[in-house]
This record gives C-alpha cells, structure tokens and sequence, in this order.
C-alpha cells in the first residue's frame, strides 16, 4: 500500500480543526462503508471491535440520499426520551442510580478551564492521529479492528494509555469527581489503571456493535465480599463465607462489587446526530452477551444518552452493554475517559504507563491512587507519546522504546 502526499487543503484542514463545533474533518467518501483494517493496514473482514454493521448507509457522504434517510430516522428516534441528569453534590443519588443502571450521567464535573484544557489535549492528540495520510487516496488511516473514522485515544497510544499526558493526568482528582467515586467504590482507596477515551469524526456513519468493555468472571468473591461487607456495599453477616451464600446474595456481592470503571467526559454537548454513546441499563448485572448487530432492536439501537451536556461525564460500569453510535453531523465526538478499580483489585495487572515526573505533579490523593501505575524515576512509560492508528506502527514504537532505554 503506498502512503500519499497530502494535499495542501487537508493539510490546512488538519493544522485548524477544532473539537468544538463544525469542522472539515472527517466524511471521507474514499473510505468505503465498514472497511476495517488489520495490523498493517491491509483490508480485512468484519471483526474485533470492527464488527460490521448491516445497516450502514453505501457511500459516506453527507448529503447521500440514504444518509439523508439515516438522519431523518435517527432526529425522530435517537435518545432515551428523558435521560437523568444528576448534580456532582447528589452523591447517594449517583451511586443509586450507577448500581442500578450500570451507568450514570453527572453534569458539571468540569469548570470552563478544565473543559477547555481537556478540549485543547483532545484536539492536539487527534491531530496526531490522523497524521499519517490515509491509504491509496483515503483521507485518514483507519485504526486497526475498528470501523472507519472511530478511533480510541488509548488503544492508539502506543503505551495503550494516555496517562503520559499532562491534560489527562490533570483530570485524575477533580474536586468533583473523587467524592463520586468514592461513594460508587466505597471508599477513597481505589486505584487509576488508566485512560484514554473514544471518538467518532463526522462520517462514522456505522453504528458500533454492542459490547461490554469488561466480562466478569466472578473471580475472588470472597474477596469482594469482604470489601464489600468492610464499606457496607452489602449487608450480611461476618461469619458468612461467599459459598454459605444463597444464589441471590452471591449475585448481589458480585453485582456491587465491578471489577472496573470509566468516567467518559463530555467535550461537546451529545445530541441525536454527533455519535453519543448508547447504554442499557440493567446490563451490568447479566452474563449473557449482547444481540449482534442484525438482532438488535430498535430500543436498543437508539439508547443513546443524548442531552448529556458538555463537561458533564458519564460513570459507567464497564460490564454494561454499551457502543458508539453513528456521527451524522459535521462535529467531532468525543469523550476522553479514565478508567479505575476498586481497592480489592489484584495489583499485579496494572500497566505502567504514567512517566515518574508527571506522577509527581498530582495531588496527594491523586499519587495515592496512581502509584501502581507510575514507571519507576528515569524509565519513560513503554511507547507513551507514539500515537498510530495501526497496531504494526504501535507495536514498532513500544519495542524501539523498550531497546533504546535498555541499551
Ligand atoms: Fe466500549
């Protein structure tokens, strides 16, 4: 495959966007509909998180009749008629309705500078990442096992995080993020494993398959029930192992208690058109998987949480069955995340991808809970600052970085 030059009005297009409003980027009528790509680039059927959508209009183009169509259907249809929006003080309110749904929307988690340096960091990321031209005439390179113009700020980072990057450890304890999490976890000794986030250019025009963005095995229940009796998640008696437990309490002590979270912040407000994330609710607690594209009903395919505002912040929990959703509009979507777990996680599966200087700079909270996945002083976390939307390119950046620092 051969890369090209790119033009100049792309290159202008590229130097100038902006995250916030109307923008030239994206609908690459060049990249067909569900084209997906493997680790080098090379055209590859449905898969991964590439899953191809039946539905998918024929041309991505924004005025295409079927597109036009799209739009009509999706203005109709789109969101959750009434989605609830709650305040960062509500603290009982958020986790009731967090372990009830899976997920929860909080607004005005950000003040207009935070939201504004959080814009600034997603801005210039995208930049990197779309910076190698796009294959045989296409405007971008497609991120491998993903559709067409959806890319994720953490698997296209070559370190798999964002944590490497001023903006996004900045956000890691926020005066109005750790008292919700802390009443979600239970407690303030929880951990960060990470962050990143996704997004969708204008043209995504597939919708994502349903997914969860981590299966619960049901490992160390008794674990779990001893934190989650310690916080008092639950209530049952100490002298009670997981096993003594009837079905319902062991669904209970494991439904309480997810293995992981994600707070995905709002750059731009989500309307019915730019791509929002879609949940549904409830899904957190069930192990069976989601319908696949072809069997997905309507109430399904429109559960996006439209009307969540700009700096505002969705807490989900990664079990429930979420995706994005198709970006018919001329703004780029994004939600920029950090990911956490609970004080019980087994420390020996985090990744360390947080530089030793910029761990230095967080609060003493915020080095409390990153400290298992600071690198040590003088070692620069594996691939971090390498962004590229193929996994060769990644893959290629974190050995040179591993070499160069052993030699
Ligand atoms: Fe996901």
């Amino acid at each position: 495959m051969s890369e090209r030059e790119r033009p100049e009005g792309e290159r202008s297009e590229l130097e100038n966007f902006s995250i916030v409003g109307e923008t030239a980027i994206g609908w690459d009528a060049k990249t067909a509909p569900n084209e997906t790509v493997d680790e080098e680039g090379r055209i590859v059927p449905s898969g991964g998180f590439g899953i191809h959508d039946p539905r998918a209009p024929s041309r991505r183009v924004y005025e295409d009749p079927e597109v036009v169509a799209m739009r009509e259907e999706f203005r109709a249809k789109n969101g959750w008629k009434a989605i609830e929006i709650c305040a960062p003080h509500e603290l009982k309110r958020i986790a009731r309705i967090f372990r009830r749904d899976g997920y929860v929307v909080v607004k005005d988690l950000l003040d207009t500078e935070t939201l504004e340096r959080f814009r600034e960091g997603c801005t210039r990321v995208l930049r990197d990442i779309l910076a190698i031209p796009g294959f045989e005439g296409r405007k971008y390179i497609t991120e491998t096992g993903r559709l067409p113009h959806r890319y994720s700020y953490g698997t296209a980072s070559a370190s798999r995080h964002m944590m490497h990057d001023p903006v996004w450890a900045s956000m890691i304890d926020l005066p109005t993020t750790t008292p919700i999490l802390t009443e979600i976890m239970g407690s303030p000794d929880y951990f960060v494993s990470g962050g990143g986030g996704d997004l969708a250019l204008p043209g995504a025009i597939e919708m994502q398959h349903l997914h969860t963005d981590g299966i619960d095995m049901g490992a160390n229940p008794d674990v779990r029930l001893d934190y989650a009796r310690s916080v008092g998640l639950v209530d049952i008696p100490d002298d009670k192992a997981f096993a003594d437990l009837d079905f319902r309490t062991q669904r209970l002590v494991i439904e309480r208690t997810p293995p992981s979270m994600t707070i995905n912040f709002v750059m731009t407000d989500l309307t019915w058109e730019n791509g929002p994330i879609r949940q549904i609710p409830g899904t957190h607690a069930t192990v069976a998987s989601p319908p696949k594209p072809e069997d997905e009903p309507d109430w399904m395919r429109f559960a996006a949480l439209v009307g969540a505002p700009a700096g505002s912040g969705v807490f989900r929990d990664h079990r429930a069955w979420h995706s994005g959703t198709p970006n018919l509009s001329k703004e780029i979507r994004c939600l920029p995340n950090l990911e956490f777990v609970p004080p019980w996680h087994d420390e020996r599966h985090f990744m360390k991808s947080m530089p030793h200087d910029i761990w230095e700079t967080l609060s003493p909270h915020g080095q409390q809970i990153c400290r298992h996945i600071k690198q040590d002083s003088g070692v620069w976390p594996f691939g971090a600052g390498v962004m590229h939307p193929l996994a060769g390119g990644r893959k290629a950046a974190h050995k040179a970085s591993k070499e160069a620092q052993r030699n």
